[in-house]
């Protein structure tokens, strides 16, 4: 595994849009452990692929040591890999901070749905369906946009100081 160097701002692959996986090989688990490990190497709770340089619809997130900061009693799922996700149900409303690694010691509000389900395939090709809450619901909406090329700073209504 290796750390990847994270693209920061204004560089613009983060407005681009990132392509369908088709081929779920050694280059995909690859890219997946390289992705995990450079979010964990940052303390990040989610990363999508063309954070790292690679317009791939590809995104990992793992928020539990997240919640044990946090203190919540949520249960651990550990790390969570979505390949070719789409989000199919949202309920409910949560606006709080939010981060991105690729916006270092920016922090602000968001709202995002409190619920959402979203339909992926693992990194062997298998579809399956989450469902997740609160922190986790926020998590798969950040990155999913990142897929888009959207970033979290469209959507911050008011910046807030860590
Ligand atoms: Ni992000």
């Amino acid at each position: 595994m290796a750390i990847r160097e994270i693209r920061l701002r204004d560089d613009e692959i983060l407005r681009k849009t990132s392509k369908t996986v088709k081929n779920f090989d050694d280059k995909l688990h690859i890219l997946l452990d390289d992705m995990y490990e450079t979010m964990k190497s940052k303390d990040g709770v989610g990363l999508a692929a063309p954070q790292v340089g690679i317009l791939k619809r590809a995104v990992v997130i793992d928020i539990s040591d997240a919640n044990k900061k946090r203190k919540k009693n949520i249960p651990d799922v550990g790390k969570i890999e979505l390949i070719n996700p789409e989000i199919t149900e949202e309920s409910g409303e949560q606006t709080d901070d939010e981060g991105c690694l690729s916006f270092p010691d920016l922090f602000g509000k968001v709202t995002r749905p409190y619920k959402v389900t979203v339909k992926a395939q693992d990194r062997d090709g298998k579809w399956f369906k989450l469902t997740g809450e609160g922190l986790l619901a926020r998590a798969i909406c950040h990155e999913v946009d990142h897929l888009d090329g959207h970033v979290f700073t469209e959507k911050v209504t008011e910046y807030t100081n860590r």
